[in-house]
């Protein structure tokens, strides 16, 4: 009979499947009778319920940590490739070594404002508008910086006209506008090296009578990280408000590369994703 019916089967496939709907049928009745005879079944589908949560809490508990860790892993390739793209880009970009003289006559190393965030303006104490109005953005910068955010940030003047601008004219020229910008001189190739390294263009233009003359120079303010290494620059377009929104987003992508965190910073993403 078994034998027959496998047959027919084969050569006869729907008249099988009209089977089916029967069989399937007789099972659900047969569930149902054995429900109806043992009435007893829910209660002990309520008792097993707790047993069930704390699958459920102990998977969840495990299933986190390793959603943070995996995370934790990514995370920490993300900051080694951005390391890796921050030192290839490093390379070949502006900025670099300077020896100068402080308005007391001291020599100031580039490396002596290493551990700290700087701001570099290359320009000169006779300059008529363009150097005063860069330096006072530079000086407001660097208060909302420090007063609403707490980033010390070190402003820096250099000339471009070492003829004229002496160490101490300097000085006294950086106060005009804010005590916290350090002024910087010193002679023709120390100067030289300076805006060789930050690629500032700089050219006497003609003496008149009173042998004043103009420099036409570079109008940027150039942002040093701690490491000494060049991050972003800032023309004339960029008010202080703007200068201030990128060194506040150029410091949390700093700090971010810098601090090995358990944890992926979510505030960090939510940052990069405004640049
Ligand atoms: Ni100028």
């Amino acid at each position: 009979m078994f034998k027959l019916l496998t047959r027919s089967c084969v050569s006869l496939p729907q008249k099988c499947l009209r089977n089916l709907p029967v069989q399937k049928r007789n099972i659900n009745t047969s569930f149902k009778l054995l429900g109806e005879l043992n009435p007893k079944k829910p209660e002990t589908i309520k008792k097993k319920s707790p047993i069930t949560w704390l699958t459920v809490a102990v998977t969840g508990v495990f299933g986190a940590g390793f959603i943070a860790f995996m995370l934790h892993l990514r995370d920490e390739k993300d900051r080694q490739l951005a390391k890796e793209r921050k030192r290839q880009l490093g390379k070949a970009a502006i900025g670099g070594k300077f020896e100068l003289v402080d308005p007391q006559g001291k020599l100031v190393k580039s490396d002596d404002f290493l551990g700290k965030w700087v701001m570099i303006y290359f320009g000169f104490t006779h300059c008529p508008d363009i150097c005063p109005d860069e330096l006072e953005k530079l000086s407001l910068a660097s208060k909302i910086l420090e007063e609403e955010y707490h980033i010390d940030v070190q402003p820096i003047f250099i000339t471009v006209d070492p003829t004229r601008d002496t160490p101490e004219a300097v000085g006294k020229y950086v106060k005009e506008f804010s005590n916290k910008i350090i002024g910087l001189a010193g002679s023709v190739e120390q100067i030289a090296k300076a805006c060789k390294a930050y690629r500032v263009y700089f050219s006497n233009g003609p003496a008149d009578d009173d042998n004043d003359y103009i420099v036409d120079h570079t109008i940027i303010i150039y942002l040093v990280d701690p490491e000494g290494g060049f991050v972003d620059y800032y023309g004339q377009t960029h008010d202080a408000h703007k200068i201030v929104d990128s060194v506040v987003l150029n410091k949390a992508k700093y700090d971010r590369l810098n601090r090995s965190e358990w944890f992926p910073s979510l505030e960090f993403n939510k940052i990069t994703q405004r640049s």
